[in-house]
């Protein structure tokens, strides 16, 4: 069997994605599995199902990544990985993730059923929280993996219910016994949607990008000054929203002033006592920035801390900005870059190289071992909401991209 002539099952492909899709599916055709919950539970249980089908062997470590491996020829070489979330964002999209595990789920089926015996082992990989909605910050399985972050400060992480990690992922029965420690990878390839506009824009069925963006969080604590909404005279008021809303006004215009490809977002905000007729005493809200330059990206956060000082004082509110994660820029493998461009070619597909605005377990995994991604359009240019959608026919292409440049990996002695 000439590894040329094999391709992936695109049928096989959708009906996994659809049958994913209805676990969590929310009323706007989304889905929302959010990280160690009963539907992310279900939805691990149905992957780990499907990996024991094709005689996979299964572990999971202690921060309930899953690892899927088909034995190779040489059983003790490093294997290829691939493999990306199960996870998704509260009213989140159908492929955000899961595409990446039903893509590389999907090329270790095509190597069951052909009988393709590899040189390497091949693992997929299902990696815990990416999302970092529930749980703040994002990629937390393979940060811990990858030995970015600490075990025991993921397991103290809290949802706003105050629940912690560490007891979520026992409660689901995810909580494994191996060590969530980086093992000795050959090559890891993520394929992933873009999540944004350019590919559909250009009319290319396949994105490379050559690196993920620098990504920085930041929470703002506001204090002001509780009170009457009808007796108090607007110029004795100290009011947090108030004083939010310049900040998430100057926070906005922050990425025109610094120029190139920075974004900023406020994506939550809490408001307290959030009652009609009383002035905010207290505002907690989030930041979310990102640029390819980890250092224009800390030095804007530095000008939005003295902004927000400024208009803190003005308001006679107290104001306290803490940086809570940052991972700087990641250039992916050079070598891998060139035979994701080589096989789109190769395979006929139109292509273009990129650079992601979306982090990715890849950022975590490329420290440890060369690393590449396969985009595919995101229709209307749509992520992390329900309407997110990638034709089936790029889905399928984008898979056998992932086959061929696995393969090609797995076959190196
Ligand atoms: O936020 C991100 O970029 C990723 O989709 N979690
Ligand atoms: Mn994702
Ligand atoms: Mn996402």
């Amino acid at each position: 069997m000439k590894i040329e002539t094999l391709r992936v099952n695109g049928k096989r492909l959708r009906e996994s994605l659809e049958r994913m899709a209805e676990i969590g599916a929310t009323p706007g055709g989304g889905v929302q599995r959010l990280t160690l919950t009963d539907e992310d539970r279900r939805a691990r249980e149905l992957f780990v199902s499907w990996l024991r089908e094709i005689d996979c062997t299964v572990a999971v470590d202690r921060m309930g990544n899953i690892f899927g491996r088909r034995a190779g020829r040489d059983d003790g070489l490093p294997p290829v990985m691939s493999g990306s979330h199960i996870d998704s964002q509260p009213k989140g999209g159908r492929f955000d993730g899961i595409l990446g595990v039903m893509g590389a789920l999907e090329v270790l089926r095509t190597l069951h059923e052909n009988r393709v015996r590899t040189e390497r082992p091949v693992v997929v990989v299902n990696w815990t929280n990416e999302e970092g909605s529930r749980f703040s910050p994002a990629m937390v399985g393979s940060g811990v993996w990858a030995g970015a972050l600490e075990l025991d400060w993921a397991y103290a992480r809290t949802d706003a219910a105050g629940k912690r990690l560490g007891d979520e992922l026992a409660r689901i029965g995810y909580l494994g016994e191996a060590p969530c420690r980086a093992f000795p990878v050959h090559s890891y390839h993520e394929y992933h949607i873009e999540q944004g506009p350019v590919l559909e824009r250009e009319r290319k069925t396949i994105g490379v990008p050559r690196g993920i963006v620098s990504l920085l969080w930041g929470d703002v604590h506001l204090t002001g000054e509780g009170n009457h909404a009808g007796t108090t005279p607007m110029n004795a008021r100290h009011d947090a929203l108030v004083a939010a809303a310049e900040m998430i006004l100057a926070l906005n215009g922050l990425p025109g002033r610094a120029g190139g490809d920075m974004v900023a977002t406020v994506g939550e905000i809490r408001n307290r006592p959030n009652s009609r007729n009383i002035i905010p005493d207290g505002v907690d809200f989030t930041v979310d920035m990102r640029a390819w330059e980890g250092e224009r990206l800390q030095a804007a956060w530095d000008r939005f801390c003295a902004e927000a000082g400024e208009i803190a004082t003005r308001q006679g509110c107290a104001a306290r900005l803490e940086k809570t994660w940052f991972v700087d820029r990641t250039p992916f493998d050079e070598v891998l870059v060139q035979r994701v461009l080589a096989a789109a070619a190769d395979l006929g597909y139109s292509y273009m190289p990129w650079v992601s605005g979306a982090g990715h377990d890849a950022a975590y995994v490329s420290r440890l071992c060369p690393t590449a991604m396969i985009f595919v359009p995101s229709i209307g240019g749509r992520s992390h909401v329900e309407v997110e959608t990638t034709p089936w026919d790029d889905c399928e292409a984008g898979c056998n991209v992932l086959l061929r440049c696995m393969l090609q990996s797995a076959m190196e002695p």
